[in-house]
């Protein structure tokens, strides 16, 4: 077993533990978007930040394993004012959405984020609704793949395209309801955006 300190409170928590997973288990509240359990972090989303004692960067929750002695801060100054720009870019990434019960939104409210300041380029081709079983609106899509995690077995999703230009693709590159997606809809249940859902 390990023993550590996060936010002044000991916790001791199993070997091979992440430092989210410790939070966790103790009810400290460390937001994330990009982090799916039961698959191994992808670490894209960097909302996880946290303060190590000995660190001088913030490193992410998800993916970073307990160490015994590991002193932890998920509510410091540092962490608040980082959390709140990422989450400005990431709803930047969002784009216009006009879902009222957008659990992007709500979590951004809940770290106190209500819009951004920032923008990015709007993709041309951002809507298929070509599949009568799910419906796709890249603008929606802040780049977690979860999705691609989701579909792993599958292979189906994958992310094409580099910096702002970046978006998730099906197959390579068709249409939905000309790839070889089964509607299982998991992609669905996953994406924290509504990027995809289905009708
Ligand atoms: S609906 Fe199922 S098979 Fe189709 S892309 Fe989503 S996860 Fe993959
Ligand atoms: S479509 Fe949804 S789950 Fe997939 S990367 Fe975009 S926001 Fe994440
Ligand atoms: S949840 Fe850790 S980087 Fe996204």
């Amino acid at each position: 077993m390990i023993t550590v300190s996060i936010n002044g409170k000991t916790i001791t928590v199993k070997n091979k533990c992440t430092i989210l997973k410790a939070a966790k288990t103790a009810g400290i509240f460390i937001p994330t978007l990009c982090d799916l359990p039961g698959y191994s972090p992808r670490s894209v989303c960097r909302l996880c930040l946290i303060e190590l004692e000995g660190r001088q960067n913030l490193i992410s929750a998800c993916s970073t394993l307990v160490i015994d002695g590991m002193k932890i801060k998920t509510d410091s100054e540092i962490v608040t004012r980082n959390r709140k720009i990422i989450m400005e870019f990431i709803l930047a990434e969002h784009g216009e959405c006009h879902n009222k019960n957008c659990s992007l939104k709500k979590l951004g409210q809940k770290l106190g984020v209500e819009s951004t300041r920032f923008s990015t380029s709007p993709l041309l081709e951002a809507r298929d609704l070509s599949s009568e079983y799910l419906k796709i609106n890249a603008h929606l899509c802040i780049h977690c793949d979860r999705c691609i995690q989701i579909c792993h077995d599958r292979k189906i999703i994958s992310r094409a395209g580099k910096g702002s230009f970046v978006t998730m693709i099906f197959d390579d590159n068709c249409r939905v309801d000309e790839s070889s997606c089964v509607h299982c809809r998991d992609c669905v249940e996953v994406c924290p955006t509504g990027a995809i859902s289905y009708y």
